[in-house]
């Protein structure tokens, strides 16, 4: 009985995808940084966007946060460090057409615009050309990982994969399973980002999964405070650095996070729950990034 059940254990374990070579959709932060994090960690990455500039953009950012990483790492061996931006720079391959790229790829990892209909369409091409082995999964912070499994013909090969901003740094990845998920996909994605150096947790697929259901609201609710006139925004950040620990407050991680960002997450949630009073849409925020 128990060998029997230890090798079922290690059978189970075997059929595990081991993610080597990964394709990053979308050059923007995210994007960028989880290819910068896969390179780091030995993964064969390839990052695709459309735009050849914005690839250009993407590199430099990438040589940026190395340059921080290899100060730390090779502190007071400047050529150690210069070898260690450059080796890891030149092991990212950056493309334009995501397609052509998805032939052979064990995971295609997601970082696009937080668009459901764009986002939709991209794995339904995608999935088109991965061969069948083939992970597919989003860092999507919004948008239902559900709804995105269910554009592809790969529903149980389909997880959320969502990575924290500033990613070198933040050691957290949050795995959500949808319904459909397998355990192998599920497995795989846990294995994955421990490889990648993260501390893995899992979710289901509920709006902001376990971060940002708890971080969204508290950072708007600090919005409303502001709005309403009881305090001032300097106030309420010294207030949550000083008082809760927090190494920024409210404001200063809106401006972190991006307020467009925020936008589309809330108006994301209100679309989907609009009774719920976390999720009413705020005035200031609306009026600074219409501005
Ligand atoms: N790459 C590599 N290294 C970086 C880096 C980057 N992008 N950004 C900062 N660093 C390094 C710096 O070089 C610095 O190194 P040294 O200690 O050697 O000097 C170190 O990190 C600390 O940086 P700073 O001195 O500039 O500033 P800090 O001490 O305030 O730390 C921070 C910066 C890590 C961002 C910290 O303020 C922090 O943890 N903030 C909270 C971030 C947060 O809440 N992230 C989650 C956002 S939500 C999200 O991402 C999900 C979503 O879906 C919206």
């Amino acid at each position: 009985m128990c060998s029997m059940s230890s090798s079922s254990t290690t059978m189970a374990s075997a059929k595990k995808i081991l993610v080597k070579h990964m394709k990053v959709i979308g050059g923007g932060l995210m994007g960028t940084s989880i290819a910068q994090v896969a390179v780091a960690t030995d993964h064969t990455v390839v990052l695709v966007n459309q735009t050849e500039d914005i690839l250009v953009k993407s590199r430099k950012g990438i040589e940026e946060s190395l340059q921080k990483v290899a100060k730390k790492k090779f502190v007071e061996n400047l050529k150690g460090a210069d070898k260690f931006v450059t080796k890891t720079l030149s092991s990212i391959l950056t493309r334009m057409d995501a397609a052509s790229m998805v032939h052979s790829t064990d995971l295609v990892v997601e970082a696009i615009v937080e668009n459901l209909q764009m986002t939709n369409e991209l794995f339904k091409r995608l999935g088109k050309f991965a061969v069948e082995h083939t992970l597919f999964a989003s860092n999507t912070s919004s948008l239902q990982v559900t709804s995105l499994a269910n554009s592809t013909t790969r529903q149980d090969q389909f997880a959320g994969l969502h990575f924290f901003n500033p990613v070198p740094l933040m050691k957290l990845v949050e795995v959500i399973e949808t319904p459909m998920t397998s355990q192998k996909t599920f497995g795989s994605l846990l294995d994955l980002s421990k490889a990648l150096g993260k501390h893995p947790v899992a979710s289901k697929d509920i709006p902001g999964f376990i971060m940002n259901h708890l971080l969204v609201p508290y950072l708007i609710e600090a919005v409303r405070l502001y709005e309403r006139g009881d305090m001032s925004k300097e106030d309420v950040n010294t207030a949550m650095k000083l008082g809760a620990g927090y190494p920024m407050g409210p404001f200063e991680c809106l401006d972190y996070v991006r307020l467009d960002t925020m936008k589309f997450i809330l108006d994301g949630w209100h679309e989907m729950d609009s009774k719920n009073p976390l999720f009413q849409p705020s005035p200031s925020l609306n009026k600074l990034v219409a501005e």
